[in-house]
């Protein structure tokens, strides 16, 4: 497999003179005045996800050309690669199939993909691995006497979990409460514990590796927590999913649920790690959930790039952060259960593409994850869509909105798609007939996801989307989207300082800091 970094192409420098000499005053009115087709052409439906991609700053032939850099950096045989199993990890030397956790069961002979041949031993893990997680959840929601439950995990093992739980509260078993404990701040333990009772709580500790300090510090306590209100039975309180079956034994852990090396923590929600998920949604629940995932893997694995919607939005990525130098984009889901997606994307394109190096470990000359951010709509709107409309930056924005709500209130659901709708027009159109304070410049960009309804189904083909799109982008640059390294320093640091903190030495640290500590131990 030939990777080419994207600004060592013919492309670039052609994208570059296309941006300079036109695009750079593209105008969405003209646009559209001028194109009828447009959201006909700018649109793309996907498995379970449709997207209007016409209110972007890009026409057809920037989006030639898009494909055109796309060709030359080798992305579709870094997807063969991925879907083949190949050690696309360089840094850590590992394959990257989280899209082989939601790939059917199939005999042998049935595989028509015949990458999937490769990986046969892995799927059939997978499977059984599944299956466990699937009896043990149902299980779970069969026993009236566990009434909470507590996912004790951070980064990939809380966000993913945490977000899809929330989204999918409509699909929850009745009786049971979800909680998500990650911080190492004791306080977000102290006030979960302060609520539960040891005989009617589960713990769930959720860590790929089984080191991560803060879920190994709060695992700890809530084991001792246990055991002072009398808790006994841990093989029935406690379970561990990880990839280190052996640290979770050693802890004291017998009911274990595994994944492999091959999953990262951000795309791990499709492993073991998804057994809060399980237990809420059931097993024909999550199971619906990988097949939406799997219905998104198979579209970004066979449609061909024009018509791909993981690869139109990675590719309009590279085009905004590297062309327009736009440094963020704001997240906005029109529907209050997806709260926590602007932290879960957070996760999934700042660690895996917020690299400086390319993946042979050269500096890269251009920039590549802008910073992520958001909060539901409408909510946003009263807060920050201000700035978005009238401040110095422009920021573009992604919208997710769903057709058919899950409630009955009849009153909401369209005001609430009005204002989705409206904001993105607002956006767009701008105000230009007043000066002064009531002056919308318009002209601005946004994308707009739309789901037929938030089910397991959608949801889990929205996040497969999330990562596919992700996938591009980092192919393009050239980085190594699959590790993150950059967490690692914090890491050891804090480890040092723990120890400064117990024997106030400050010797050869930094003014600030010694300073800092010196206070805290006063
Ligand atoms: O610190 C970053 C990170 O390694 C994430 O990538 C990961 O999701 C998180 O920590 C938690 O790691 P673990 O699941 O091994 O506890």
């Amino acid at each position: 497999m030939t990777r080419i970094r994207c600004d060592r192409t013919a492309a670039w420098a052609a994208l570059q003179n296309c941006f300079n000499t036109d695009a750079r005053n593209f105008d969405l009115r003209t646009a559209f005045a001028n194109d009828p087709e447009r959201f006909a052409r700018l649109s793309q439906a996907a498995p379970h996800v449709f997207a209007d991609l016409s209110k972007n700053l890009l026409d057809t032939p920037t989006e030639a050309l898009l494909l055109e850099l796309a060709r030359e950096c080798g992305l579709e045989e870094h997807r063969a690669a991925l879907f083949a199993g190949a050690a696309i990890n360089t840094t850590e030397q590992r394959a990257v199939m989280h899209w082989l956790l939601r790939f059917p069961a199939l005999a042998l002979a049935d595989i028509e993909h015949s990458a999937i041949k490769l990986v046969a031993a892995e799927l059939q893990q997978v499977h059984q691995t599944l299956d466990a997680m699937l009896a043990y959840a149902h299980t779970v929601r069969s026993d009236a006497a566990i009434t909470d439950i507590v996912n004790i995990g951070i980064g990939g093992s809380d966000l993913g979990p945490q977000m899809a739980v929330l989204a999918l509260d409509a699909f929850a078993i009745p009786g049971k409460r979800f909680h998500f404990v990650s911080n190492v701040d004791g306080h977000e333990l102290a006030s979960t514990l302060s609520r539960l009772k040891p005989e009617s709580t589960l713990f769930l500790i959720a860590s790929k590796t089984f080191t991560t300090i803060e879920t190994m510090t709060n695992a700890r306590s809530a084991k001792a927590w246990f055991a002072a209100q009398g808790g006994t039975d841990i093989a029935r309180h406690f379970a561990a999913l990880t990839t280190n079956v052996e640290a979770a034994k050693a802890f004291g852990i017998s009911t274990t649920f595994g994944f492999w090396d091959w999953v990262g923590g951000r795309y791990s929600l499709w492993s073991a790690i998804g057994l809060p998920l399980a237990i809420a949604i059931g097993q024909q629940g999550f199971r619906d959930f990988l097949a939406g995932a799997h219905a998104m893997d198979e579209h970004f694995r066979t449609a061909p790039p024009a018509a791909n919607l993981p690869v139109r939005l990675g590719l309009l990525d590279v085009w905004y952060r590297n062309f327009h130098g736009f440094g963020s984009r704001s997240i906005a889901p029109y529907h209050s259960a997806l709260k926590r997606w602007p932290a879960y994307l957070q996760q999934l394109e700042m660690e895996s593409n917020g690299k400086r190096v390319d993946a042979a470990g050269a500096a890269l000359p251009f920039s590549t994850s802008p910073v992520l951010w958001g909060e539901p709509g409408t909510n946003g709107q009263h807060a920050y869509f201000q700035m978005l409309h009238q401040g110095t930056e422009v920021v573009p924005v992604e919208f997710v909105a769903v057709k058919k709500p899950r409630h009955d209130l009849v009153a909401h659901h369209p005001l609430l798609l009005a204002n989705v709708l409206a904001q993105a027009q607002a956006l767009m159109a701008g105000k230009t007939d007043a000066g002064g304070h009531k002056h919308f410049p318009g002209n601005r960009p946004s994308t707009f996801l739309l789901l037929d309804e938030l089910n397991p189904t959608s949801l889990g083909a929205l996040i497969a989307l999330q990562e596919h799109r992700v996938f591009v982008s980092g192919s393009l640059w050239g980085i190594n989207s699959f590790d993150q390294w950059g967490v690692e320093l914090g890491k050891v640091l804090a480890m040092d300082v723990a120890n400064r903190l117990a024997s106030g030495d400050v010797a050869g640290l930094d003014g600030s800091t010694a300073g800092l500590l010196a206070r805290l131990r006063s």
